[in-house]
This record gives structure tokens, C-alpha cells and sequence, in this order.
């Protein structure tokens, strides 16, 4: 189990910085080191953040980061993975963490007008001169996840997977399992959906994430809270909490899968490292599997514009 650090910055209401920091070593503690981070997160901050948190710990953790956007005015704006901008992103991303090389990095969106191989072949570069480890992608379809990996071994695949997500099971998990790659599922708690701690989008405040994902919107709320029972049911069961079982099931869907649960703070941190320990039987696997199918959930998982940087 990894550790998503992107909500210590954005998308899910106010952070705490000495809470996020505290976070960050009761990670460490507790064994769970893969720490998911991207320049965009702030933007800038969040790399900023962890490098600060990890001063003299380094050695004990893995970063995982990205790149893929352009900025202006402290904003995101659109996909860049030019060669030449790739190399400048990795420097300052670099700085930011302080450290000289980065664990494992990921292509954040597929850059329609930038080939794959280019992208590949930068990030390979990048590997030759030890600043990068192994390189990811991020919510490539299989095409361009073949592409990229016939120029540089593509090590991990992140892309949006839970129980209440399932768009990957059909064409890219088979992929992934024929190439080797890994798989790390971003926003495996349904960003929060799935623990059952959650309001309807109009009750989030206007910078919240969940006020414009259309799954938490109307008459979508009311249809996934009702295929969401199944997990607390289960939960109850098992004396473990609803966002533990959505965590457990994605861990018994294979050693290659290294779900990262987003939070800032230690209570749920805790929790969601313990769900590691819970064992689902077959019926229970079959059980989830089937009341969260995708003809249980309703709504998209972005919006419009958000849904068209997604490579498919
Ligand atoms: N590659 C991409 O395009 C992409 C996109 C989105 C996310 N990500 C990465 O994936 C990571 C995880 O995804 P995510 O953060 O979007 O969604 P998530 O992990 O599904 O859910 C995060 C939300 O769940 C809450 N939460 C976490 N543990 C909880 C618990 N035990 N009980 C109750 N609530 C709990 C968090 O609350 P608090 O915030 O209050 O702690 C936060 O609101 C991110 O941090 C980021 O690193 C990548």
C-alpha cells in the first residue's frame, strides 16, 4: 500500500501542513513508502512539501512523481511532453524534492501533439543519466502504453481503479498482465465515496474536487450510495470499515497492484494501511465485484473537459 499525497495540497478541502508532515513520517513508520506525488499537485507544492518532510529520510521512501503540463499563472494549461520541456520539468521537480534522482516517473496525461516514443525515449535519457528510476504512465489506453514500452520498459501504469471504477478490466489490465507492468490505482477510495464518510456535491465547498465529479451529483449520489451498501454490509461483517474493504479488494486483485489511498491525515493513514491485513474470501470478492458492477454505478467519473485529456 502507497500513500497518495496530492490532497495535502488540493482538491479535498484544507490541508494541515504539520498534520500532512506528521503524516508523511507515520508513513514511513509504518512501512508504507511508495509516495505518490506530481508537479502539478499545487502546483509545485506538494513536491515542495515532501521534499521538505523528507530531509534525511530519503533513502527510506520511494517518490513517485509526473509531469505532462504546462503552467501559467500558477495554473495548469493544457498537456506538455515536449522532449525539451520534460527535461526542464524533471530539474525543477528534482529541486523541489530535493533529492537527485526520482524513484519512478510517470507521463501525467498522453500529450496528443508529443509521439510516445519521443516521451519514452526523454524519459530513458533521464534513466541513462540516474535522475529517474523507472518510468510510468498515466491513464494511457493500450496502444500507446505497447508504444511507450516497446522504446523503454514501462515499470507501472497509474490510472483511475476501485471498486466503483472498473474501466480497466476489459482491454488494459490483460496488457498489463501480458507486459508485466504494474499497476497502481489512483483514487481506490472513490476519493472518499467508497468509505461512506460523504455528502452530496452541492454540500462540498466550491474548491472541493466532489462538487463537480458528476458520480456525487443528484440523481448518481442516490444509485451509488445504494450499490455502496454492499461494502459497508461486508465491512460490518468483518468488524473493518467500508473504505478498508475497498482497499482490501483491490489488494487481492494480484501482487502487481499497489493501490495509493489519498490522505492527510495519520488516523486514516492507519486505517488504510491496516486494510492490507484483511483477507476476502471468493464469495466476498464475487459479492463486491457484482453489487458494484458498472451498470450499478451511475455517473461519469469526470466531467467533460477533464474526461477529454484521458487517452482511450
Ligand atoms: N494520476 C492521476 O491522474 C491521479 C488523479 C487523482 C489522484 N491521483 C493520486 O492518487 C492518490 C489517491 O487518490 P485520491 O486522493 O484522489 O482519492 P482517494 O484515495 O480515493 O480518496 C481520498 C479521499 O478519501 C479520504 N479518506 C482517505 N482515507 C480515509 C479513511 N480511512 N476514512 C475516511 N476518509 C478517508 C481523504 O480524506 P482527507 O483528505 O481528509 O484525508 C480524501 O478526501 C492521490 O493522492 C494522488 O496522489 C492521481
Amino acid at each position: 500500500m502507497g500513500l497518495g499525497c496530492m490532497g495535502m495540497s488540493q482538491s479535498y478541502g484544507p490541508a494541515d501542513e504539520a498534520e500532512s508532515i506528521a503524516t508523511l513520517h507515520r508513513a514511513i513508520e509504518l512501512g508504507c513508502t511508495f509516495l505518490d506525488t506530481a508537479e502539478v499537485y499545487g502546483p509545485f507544492t506538494n513536491e515542495d512539501l515532501l521534499g521538505r518532510a523528507l530531509a534525511g529520510k530519503r533513502d527510506q521512501v520511494m517518490i513517485a512523481t509526473k509531469f505532462g503540463f504546462n503552467f501559467e499563472g500558477g495554473k495548469s494549461h493544457g498537456t506538455n511532453s515536449r522532449p525539451e520541456h520534460i527535461r526542464e520539468a524533471i530539474d525543477a521537480s528534482l529541486k523541489r524534492l530535493r533529492t537527485d534522482h526520482i524513484d519512478l516517473l510517470y507521463q501525467h496525461r498522453v500529450d496528443r501533439h508529443v509521439p510516445i516514443e519521443d516521451v519514452a525515449g526523454t524519459v530513458s535519457d533521464l534513466v541513462k543519466q540516474g535522475k529517474v528510476r523507472f518510468f510510468g504512465l498515466s491513464e494511457a489506453s493500450v496502444t500507446n502504453i505497447r508504444r511507450a514500452h516497446a522504446v523503454h520498459p514501462v515499470s507501472a501504469l497509474q490510472s483511475e481503479y476501485s471498486l466503483w471504477e472498473r474501466n480497466l478490466e476489459r482491454d488494459v489490465i490483460p496488457v498489463l498482465h501480458e507486459l508485466k507492468i504494474g499497476l497502481v490505482p489512483f483514487s481506490p477510495l472513490g476519493r472518499g465515496f467508497l468509505t461512506g464518510e460523504v455528502k452530496r456535491a452541492e454540500e462540498y465547498p466550491e474548491d472541493d474536487f466532489r462538487r463537480n465529479d458528476p458520480r456525487y451529483q443528484g440523481a448518481n449520489y442516490d444509485a451509488n450510495v445504494k450499490a455502496a451498501q454492499a461494502v459497508r454490509d461486508i465491512a460490518l461483517g468483518l468488524h473493518a470499515t467500508p473504505g478498508q474493504i475497498a482497499l482490501a479488494w483491490l489488494l487481492h486483485k494480484g501482487d502487481h497492484v499497489v493501490p495509493i489511498p489519498g490522505t492527510k491525515r495519520r488516523k486514516y493513514l492507519e486505517e488504510n494501511v491496516a486494510a492490507a491485513a484483511i483477507t476476502l474470501d471468493d464469495a466476498k470478492m464475487k459479492a463486491l465485484d457484482d453489487a458494484l458492477a458498472p451498470e450499478k454505478i451511475s455517473g461519469p467519473r469526470y466531467n467533460e473537459k477533464m474526461m477529454g485529456l484521458i487517452d482511450r
